[in-house]
């Protein structure tokens, strides 16, 4: 990696970021904590684990879906486009996309982790040794400025895969959407893999997967608030719950407390009562007409829809309309 490059990355966010979201998130009236900081080394490590589960049918429907439509795919984006991907593009989606890509100006990952971006992007250059490869540290959720390519690119094409859009309640998916469609510019276009709404015995299971991978992995937050922020959370006293509101269409991941407890976070105490949640997480699903009301909301529209023929996952292609 250039040096140029090493400069890109600094830290993750800063400890009294993550101190100051703990404290305002457990202050309200409902409790809340940002599913963000679920990935710290563990939890990634964890979140690999539940895409590998028998429940956990989007990794698996994704990449089967990427793998029969990359070449339609990679058409329907054009020859000689910058892409961006919002994550470290460690993934094999991002490698089939890449390879199908008719001569690609340039691959930007945008992703918060320094070491995640350093590690993917290292591997990816050997393995695609011509591409451009520009990565940028940062929180994909702030208004970007995106690393100029040496060639000119003849579109921009943002690409949010893993159904990571439905981690954000619809408000902020909308304006998450409008932030890439300003980022791709009038031309550009916007690539997404969503989950969709299907049986919820199914989407119930793939967030309760018999193992406990995903117990383990929501209740690392508390893990890492006892590591990171001296908090005193006795782990056994909590657990999660991970429900599918079918009216809503998404599934709600809660921490609920088992007891009346008070657990001491950074100094400050907070109170829990017995059976109160913790909302950390909203996981939205998607059919036809959420992705058209988003689009056009964003100023975008739905131009294609690749989905398996379960109908379980789609990966969606929105161009800029030029409004919004
Ligand atoms: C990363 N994200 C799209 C996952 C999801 O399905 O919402 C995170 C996850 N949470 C529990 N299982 C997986």
């Amino acid at each position: 990696m250039s040096s140029t490059t090493a400069q890109r990355f600094a830290d993750v966010p800063p400890e009294s970021e993550f101190v100051a979201d703990v404290w305002s998130g457990l202050s309200g009236r409902t409790k809340s904590l940002p599913s963000k900081y679920f990935y710290d080394a563990r939890g990634s490590d964890l979140f690999e684990q539940i895409c590998d589960t028998p429940e956990y049918y989007l990794t698996r429907t994704e990449l089967a879906l990427m793998r029969e439509h990359v070449a339609e795919m990679a058409k329907a984006l054009g020859p000689e486009i910058r892409l961006v991907e919002f994550g470290n593009g460690s993934g094999l989606k991002t490698r089939l996309l890449l390879q199908a890509l008719e001569r690609p100006v340039a691959y930007i990952p945008v992703e918060i982790s320094a070491s995640a971006l350093a590690g993917s992007c290292a591997q990816l250059q050997r393995d695609f040794s011509e591409l451009e490869i520009l990565p940028l540290q940062a929180d994909f959720t702030a208004p970007l400025t995106l690393p100029r390519a040496h060639r000119t690119p003849r579109r921009t094409v943002l690409y949010l895969a893993g159904s990571t859009l439905g981690n954000f309640p619809e408000p902020e998916a909308v304006v998450l959407l409008q932030q890439m469609r300003r980022a791709a510019g009038a031309d550009g276009a916007v690539l997404l893999g969503l989950d969709l709404k299907k049986d919820p015995v199914l989407i119930n299971a793939a967030y309760n997967d018999a193992a406990g991978i995903t117990s383990a992995f929501t209740l690392n937050l508390l893990v890492r608030m006892n590591r990171e922020l001296d908090a005193d959370f006795q782990i056994d006293q909590f657990f999660h719950r991970a429900r599918y509101q079918a009216i809503v269409g998404r599934i709600e991941t809660d921490i609920v407390s088992r007891r009346a407890q008070r657990v001491r976070i950074a100094g400050r105490d907070f109170d829990f009562a017995a059976d109160e949640p913790v909302r950390v997480e909203v996981s939205c699903k998607y059919d036809r007409s959420d992705m058209q009301r988003m689009a056009r909301l964003a100023g975008l529209q739905l131009q294609q829809v690749w989905t398996d023929n379960q109908e379980q996952f789609a990966v969606v292609l929105m161009p800029a309309t030029g409004a919004g």
